[in-house]
């Protein structure tokens, strides 16, 4: 296991990104890149996922490229096959844990209770991602959640939005957020990749 606190130094926020069309997952890295975000989460959510991945990795060396969505450890390893740079889940099981803490790559297990908080450390992790972070409870939860485990620190994602960003950025326990709002479907699927570019640059600049 690599220390995930680099990746949570990237960009004060990570893009959750689905891609449905390989040939979309290119110029969609650059537009990225072009507004001043050096990171993108890739979702395994579409059957063409890990094909957008390996394109990225291969031809945007400038965007540290991961895998998002990641259930099973057969996905963990096919993203990492596929060039991933770090792993994210939305949850964890005691199988997947383990598994993901066996690779040599930053990992951002998801936890959503203090008790996961707490098997996620005792595998020797202190970064994770909190999902989903607005249902979840926002950013008081994470508050409350520092007195006790100062220690462990966040990356937010699930209903964050460009408003609500900054009331988590300014929390101790987080380093950075994540958010689907950088790149809506509309500007994906229109390839109006100069809407993602600002978006891009807007959310570099929180
Ligand atoms: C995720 O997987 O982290 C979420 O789908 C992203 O959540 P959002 O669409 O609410 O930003």
């Amino acid at each position: 296991m690599a220390d995930a606190s680099t990746i949570l130094a990237v960009s004060p926020v990570i893009p959750v990104v689905t891609i449905d069309t390989p040939k979309h997952a290119v110029p969609l890295a650059r537009a990225l890149v072009d507004g001043g975000i050096g990171i993108i989460e890739l979702t395994l959510r579409t059957t063409s996922a890990l094909e957008s991945l390996r394109l990225i990795a291969e031809e945007v060396p400038d965007i540290v490229v991961g895998a998002g969505t990641v259930l099973t450890p057969q996905q963990a390893d096919q993203a990492v096959a596929a060039g991933a740079r770090f792993i994210v889940s939305p949850g964890v099981t005691p199988a997947l844990l383990q598994h993901l803490v066996s690779l040599e790559l930053p990992i951002l297990p998801g936890v959503a209770t203090v008790g996961e908080v707490m098997a996620v450390l005792e595998s020797g992790l202190n970064a994770m991602k909190f999902f989903p972070a607005g249902p979840a409870g926002g950013p008081s939860y994470l508050a409350a959640m520092g007195a006790p485990i100062p220690h462990a620190q966040f990356c937010p994602t699930g209903g964050v939005t460009r408003a609500s960003a900054p009331e988590y950025l300014a929390l101790p326990n987080v380093s950075c957020v994540g958010g689907s709002w950088l790149t809506p479907k509309p500007a994906v699927e229109g390839q109006d990749w100069t809407v993602i570019t600002a978006l891009a640059r807007e959310a570099a600049g929180l």
